[in-house]
């Protein structure tokens, strides 16, 4: 240790082991869908942990939840500093959960040390940064950037998405009155775990993010025929499951033949009627493609719209493609990551840059104000499923890095 300013080790580690109290399951993950019981009992532990430490609480009209300590002087912008409490179902207990942890810590840490800045610090929680119902919902209510057209298909349905809000007191049209002047942000600051293995392999303790890849979301459906599954021959019949599996299948082709460094995922079918013994009449794939530039998503889009065609023809199916979300691609701020490389210089941490394949509040954030994100490791890569692990030395080590970028940062 020299003497550059820590944080508080023990009450991070308090903190951290109550929230991944909430919502735990028996094998060490989390399950918090945004809005959930599970999820909005996270959202009340951080109000009163804020609370508890003395830090001012507010909840915006999209349910982002945030603790503020007004260190700067009146009138300052604001430096925002978090992620989020929602999980994946059956999740891991770090993704955005020890963003929160860490940006509650940095608070706390500067405000025992009677730090002042040019401008006020700001932890928050961004409501559904998962998209159980819509990706980065919180995070682009904020910005100002929610289009309605980004609600028009929630995840799940329509009903439920706004039985879901109205449960945490929230509306639709509340989501739409949340963004916030650009010029009251002076930026943001987001940890996380890296979520792929490059760090772990490579031995290095910090990962400073460059860029963050769009992502965009549809639901394809095939439709066949009902019938009987006994009495209909095979080559009479209509199957949507037949279309919906070779499809998936000229996903992993197309994009592993022809679209190198991109990705895409069937992450859900959908069965009607769904039962043993009737020939599915519609199956309902939910497709979802990443990639770093716009250009290579309209590319990745057009061939698989290609093979979408190709699989119904081929089995006698209508088809119906309907666009859910995008996200764009973003790239961080260079003082930002600048700042995050004098942080690690400061603490004595090996760090590297990387770009990000999954997404981030903080790709919403980057339209509106100077953003940037690092990354500590994931043991064996593994998110998005309980077996998701970093060291508790790597927390640690993102927390203080955390912590000196934003001092660097709200010192302007
Ligand atoms: O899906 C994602 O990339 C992120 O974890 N929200
Ligand atoms: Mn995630
Ligand atoms: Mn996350």
């Amino acid at each position: 240790m020299n003497g550059t300013l820590h944080i508080n080790e023990g009450r991070y580690r308090v903190n951290w082991n109550a929230l991944a109290a909430i919502g735990a399951t028996p094998d060490g993950g989390v399950h918090r869908p945004a809005l959930s019981e599970a999820h909005l009992e996270a959202r009340r532990w951080f109000l009163e942990t804020a609370q508890g430490a003395g830090l001012e609480t507010t909840v915006d009209s999209a349910g982002n939840h945030s603790a503020r300590l007004r260190c700067g002087p009146p009138g300052a912008p604001v430096l925002l500093l978090g992620s989020h409490l929602d999980s994946v179902p059956y999740g891991g207990r770090f993704d955005g959960a020890l963003g929160v942890t860490a940006a509650l810590e940095v608070l706390q840490t500067v405000a025992d040390q009677g730090i002042t800045l040019d401008t006020h610090l700001e932890a928050i929680d961004f409501t559904d940064e998962e998209g159980h119902y819509a990706n980065f919902l919180g995070s682009l209510a904020l910005t100002g950037k929610l289009a309605s057209a980004h609600l028009q298909a929630p995840r799940g349905d329509h009903a439920r998405f706004l039985d879901a809000l109205g449960r945490a007191g929230l509306s639709e049209a509340s989501l739409f009155t949340t963004g916030r002047d650009p010029a009251t942000l002076a930026g943001y600051l987001e940890l996380h775990v890296e979520q792929g293995s490059r760090l772990d392999e490579g031995q290095v303790e910090i990962g400073i993010v460059s860029g963050i890849v769009g992502i965009r979301s549809y639901h394809v459906r095939f439709v066949g025929r009902a019938d009987h599954a006994g009495t209909m021959p095979m080559e009479r019949r209509l199957d949507a499951a037949h279309g919906a599996s070779a499809f998936t299948l000229a996903v992993r082709e197309t994009v592993m033949g022809e679209l190198p460094g991109s990705v895409a995922t069937v992450g859900n079918m959908a069965f009607e009627p769904g039962v043993f013994n009737v020939v599915p009449e519609v199956v309902t794939v939910s497709l979802e493609f990443r990639a770093d530039t716009e250009v290579r998503l309209d590319e990745i889009e057009a061939l698989l719209r290609e093979a979408a065609a190709h699989a119904a023809r081929r089995f006698g199916l209508d088809l119906e493609i309907q666009h859910l979300d995008s996200t764009t691609p973003a790239q961080m701020h260079k003082q930002v990551q600048a700042a995050f490389a004098g942080a690690c210089e400061a603490l004595g941490l090996r760090h590297t840059t990387l770009p990000s394949g999954a997404g981030h509040d903080a790709q919403c954030l980057a339209a509106v104000c100077p953003t940037g994100m690092i990354f500590v490791p994931s043991a064996g890569g593994f998110s998005h499923s309980a077996r998701e692990f970093t060291r508790w030395q790597d927390c640690v080590n993102g927390a203080n890095v955390l912590l000196q970028a934003a001092l660097a940062l709200g010192r302007v």
